[in-house]
């Protein structure tokens, strides 16, 4: 499908047949847990097997790796209007979080400013690193599971050494508005760290627009890449306020690889000022040599691309729109805010109550047979993508309403 063609009519039945074709795994549900888990389409999963399928047959095949970092690189630079030179591969965003947070230069008065709807993966990196470096953690509290902008603004000096926020909220479905948070930031010279995995492949993100130091995202959910993939992005314009905590060979500069590692051997001197680790994200790069994944995400990042992010992100759009109309005429609440610029794929919502315990949820759960949606804090969570069409938005609301005609929401 070209950039062109992706039907902003969400009720085209032609669309059905080629989502079919290109995301197998989906063919039979109604599949509205992006925010979970996203399909592959059918090119990454190939592009994985042939590798598989080419080691299976000789183990002495070879794997260019510097194509597939080049490849990798240049998809994502292309996703998020960046250069090559920023990126590095990840396993996960956790990893992409852990990885950013302990190459900041801690220094002792700064602080953290955290918000406590993020994802344990937003916590528990930052928690660790303020008790090990003795930094403050300043806690943003969330109203209704809704962050507002300026509360993080009273949080934030000129001692905030980062702001680590998700640019869409796992829960809420909220977006942030990345505008605003990163003039607070530049204000300040703190840090904007994103973690951007409910963001990316349902948004455009344009780095260039605004002053934000990096972010991580894993590629297994709105990306449609595969698990123990993802990317962490560290601006050209921070990067000299980070030293890596980790390196491995291919973080030195290439022309010292070489001759430390033989004075070593060689029982040569080793002064300080003889390990030059590069200045650019390579230098995270090559921590895990996951080529499969790579590989994966690569394509996915590529499909998803030749569609085009901003024909996508609209399509995500206008399935909400239909699905908040749809959520408002049958008596749910919704918590992710209704305005299109505060909200991306997630649709939080409930039914008049939220549901009590995780045994109702469960339940719910297996009387929704093959329509796949998540229940999160007694919340339904849907998370529509671009394959998703308005008769899954359909067949998904009947099925609640009927769940809650037969007292199952009680
Ligand atoms: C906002 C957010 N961050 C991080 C994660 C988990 O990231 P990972 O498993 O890639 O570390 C999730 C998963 O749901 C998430 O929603």
């Amino acid at each position: 499908m070209s950039k062109s063609r992706l039907p902003m009519d969400i009720g085209d039945q032609n669309y059905r047949r080629w989502v079919r074709n290109n995301f197998p795994s989906i063919r039979n549900l109604v599949y509205l847990a992006s925010s979970g888990r996203a399909p592959m389409p059918a090119q990454a999963t190939a592009a994985m097997k042939t590798i598989f399928e080419k080691e299976a047959k000789d183990v002495r095949t070879s794997i260019d790796e510097e194509k597939i970092f080049r490849d990798f690189s240049q998809q994502g630079a292309g996703l998020l209007c960046c250069k090559p030179e920023e990126l590095a591969f990840v396993t996960s965003t956790t990893m992409g979080i852990s990885l950013f947070g302990n190459a900041v230069k801690w220094k002792k008065g700064d602080n953290i400013v955290l918000c406590d709807v993020e994802y344990p993966s937003n916590i528990f990196p930052w928690v660790w690193i303020s008790k090990r470096e003795g930094v403050e953690i300043r806690k943003v509290k969330g109203k209704g599971g809704l962050i507002s902008i300026k509360d993080i603004e009273k949080k934030v000096d000129d001692s905030t050494k980062v702001l680590p926020i998700s640019l869409v909220q796992f829960a809420s479905g909220q977006r942030m508005d990345i505008g605003h948070l990163s003039e607070i930031c530049s204000d300040h010279g703190t840090m904007l760290f994103l973690d951007a995995i409910q963001a990316l492949g349902a948004v455009k993100v344009d780095l260039r627009k605004n002053d934000i130091a990096g972010l991580a995202a894993g590629g297994y959910k709105w990306l449609c890449g595969p698990i123990g993939s993802g990317i962490l992005q560290i601006s050209d314009a921070w990067k000299d306020e980070l030293e890596p905590a980790m390196i491995s060979w291919l973080s030195l500069e290439k022309s010292q690889r070489k001759s430390l590692w033989s004075r070593i051997v060689t029982g040569g001197p080793l002064i300080d000022d003889d390990v030059n680790v590069v200045r650019d994200a390579s230098a995270f790069s090559s921590l895990p040599e996951c080529f499969v994944q790579m590989v994966g995400l690569t394509e996915s990042v590529r499909f998803l691309r030749s569609i085009g992010i901003t024909q996508i992100e609209k399509r995500i759009g206008k399935l909400n729109d239909y699905m908040l109309e749809r959520l408002d005429e049958n008596d749910f609440e919704t918590i992710t805010p209704a305005d299109s610029g505060h909200r991306a794929g997630i649709l939080a919502f409930y039914s008049r109550e939220r549901m009590p315990n995780k045994k109702m949820a469960d339940r719910i759960s297996k009387e929704l047979k093959n329509i796949k949606l998540v229940i999160r804090s007694g919340a339904f969570r849907s998370a529509a993508h671009f394959f998703n069409t308005k008769e899954d938005i359909d067949r998904a609301l009947s099925a609640l309403i009927a769940c809650r005609n037969r007292g199952l929401f009680r």
